[in-house]
């Protein structure tokens, strides 16, 4: 529904990070679109909306040189609004500074602020018949001048003022709602048909309660507010009526979801719930906690024919001292005692996990231990990092003390020795035959194959073959004929089992 008569442009939307940031920039396109919005590239766009990462220096590093370059288009251009969501934004303080570094960013704006895209545009964005667009690559060439138009007739709520030509000029002013100005809440709009995938992200816990000493994330994104069982319901059922077959609950700590709500529901009860859309074939969660996960949890999910065989349960470190600083709240042992109970209650299920490496003071021993953990458990996935300094956290007062060189030398050696195991675990699957859920055609190497995943959440390629009519989303019974530590390629069986 296009709700107002805001003049219509056209919007980009970058985003970098996490599958919850992917989760929240598909809400505002949603309400982009609702608005009668017109998606485009950076460059033609009037409205460049950076979701914006902080778990690492490199993303944050990305957004601050896209501002430097925007800045610079902006100083030609009158048509172009910049808005900047994400992790990047946190208290006020943090958006105190950012303002100051970077006057032209016309919003800041949390995704539960959202709602504020309508009035923002209404009142900021004027469209500039005939303005031409710059190319970013090639702002620094001279470009014709926009021809200025009168104004809308709008009473600005937030600062505004027109030049002597007219032109209306947008000041640099954030805006924050103020404290009780609006409830803030997840925007629940879902894109629009053009855009659905079979796959879909459901966030269902915001925020993060742990104090985990290196990590960013609780001071950006707050504390943790599990969404009610309603509310996400309904916006499953809307996802599933718009195309998806295959919803990922997200949450930084999932299995903490309902604890902050009347009743506490959990989150085997949220997946029973979700279970019952007709039409939705998968369930998948992310990511695991090992304290919050609780056996009977555990035991439900794998009776729930829906909910995929896969867990990320990061581990972080495998050394006591280094999971002590990292305030991680477990030991090794704790850890790898609910690694055993999962694999006991359900087998079927792969198990990735997430490793810093070159944390503060993490000596050779420590690391040697990572390695022994990680070469004992024997996860499908690893998924690693080296250690970035995040200012504002509790290790950021510490030495960073573990040169580039060797925080490099370790993460390769973790990956190295993945790929072994990884392969290990793999090799043995050729020869079966695989339900994999088709998600998009992929073109590489001159070759056009399926791409999909199997419930364990391995990506598996096929070719598509000729006599089957396959369409993103169709779960497809694949023979495994190749394994490598990344990836399965085989066949479509003739008769597909699975609907
Ligand atoms: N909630 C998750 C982690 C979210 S952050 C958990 O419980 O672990 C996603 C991943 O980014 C983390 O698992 C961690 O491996 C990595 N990460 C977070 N902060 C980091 C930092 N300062 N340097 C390097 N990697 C970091
Ligand atoms: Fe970060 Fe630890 Fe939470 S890694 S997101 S503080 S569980």
């Amino acid at each position: 529904m296009t709700t107002t008569n805001i003049p219509r442009g056209k919007y980009h939307i970058w985003t970098v990070g996490c599958q919850m940031n992917q989760a929240d920039s598909q809400r505002i396109q949603a309400i982009l679109e609702d608005l009668g919005w017109e998606e485009t590239g950076m460059d033609q766009a009037n409205l460049v909306v950076l979701n914006t990462c902080s778990v690492r220096q490199a993303p944050e590093e990305k957004a601050h040189n896209l501002l430097a370059q925007l800045k610079r288009v902006k100083e030609k251009r009158d048509d172009l609004l910049v808005a900047l969501m994400g992790c990047m934004i946190g208290k006020q303080k943090t958006i105190d500074e950012l303002s100051k570094r970077y006057p032209h960013i016309d919003l800041f704006m949390k995704v539960e602020q959202a709602d504020i895209l309508p009035r923002f545009l209404e009142e900021r964005w004027t469209p500039i018949s005939g303005a031409g667009c710059l190319d970013i690559e090639f702002m620094d060439n001279e470009q014709p001048a926009a021809t200025p138009v009168a104004p809308a007739q709008i009473t600005p709520t937030f600062a505004t003022s027109f030049n002597r030509t007219g032109k209306r000029t947008v000041l640099p002013m954030a805006i924050v709602p103020k404290p009780g100005e609006r409830v803030a809440h997840y925007p629940t709009n879902i894109p629009p048909q053009a855009h659905a995938k079979p796959t879909a992200w459901l966030p269902i816990v915001l925020g993060c309660n742990k104090v985990c000493t290196y990590c960013i994330v609780p001071y950006r994104r707050g504390r943790e507010r599990s969404r009610p069982i309603d509310e996400l319901m309904v916006e499953a059922r809307t996802l599933v009526d718009k195309g998806a077959k295959e919803l990922t609950l997200l949450g930084q700590t999932i299995e903490a979801y309902g604890l902050d709500l009347p009743g506490q529901p959990n989150l085997a009860d949220l997946m029973e719930s979700l279970s019952e859309i007709e039409g939705l074939k998968r369930i998948r969660f992310m990511t695991s906690y090992p304290r919050h996960m609780t056996d009977d949890m555990i035991r439900r999910m794998a009776a729930m024919p829906k909910v995929c065989e896969h867990l990320n349960i990061p581990v972080q470190a495998g050394h006591n001292d280094t999971l002590k600083r990292m305030k991680r709240g477990y030991t090794i042992e704790e850890y790898c005692e609910r690694i055993d109970r999962v694999r006991e209650l359900w087998p079927k299920a792969s198990l990735s996990t997430d490793i810093i490496v070159g944390f503060c003071g993490e000596t050779e021993e420590e690391f040697q231990t990572t390695l022994d953990m990680l070469a004992k458990i024997r996860f499908d996935v690893v998924h690693v990092a080296a250690y970035s300094v995040r200012p504002g956290t509790v290790a950021a007062r510490w030495e960073d003390d573990i040169p580039l060189a060797e925080k490099k030398r370790r993460l390769h050696a973790v990956e190295e020795q993945q790929a072994r195991i990884a392969l290990e675990i793999n090799q043995p699957l050729v020869g079966s035959i695989e339900e994999v859920m088709v998600e998009e055609i992929n073109t590489s190497r001159g070759l056009q194959q399926w791409k999909g995943r199997n419930r364990t959440n391995k990506l598996v390629f096929f070719p598509a073959p000729d006599d089957r009519d396959i369409k993103p989303g169709d779960l497809v019974n694949v023979r495994i004929e190749r394994a490598t530590a990344w990836s399965l390629q085989g066949c479509a069986v003739a008769e597909p089992s699975f609907t």
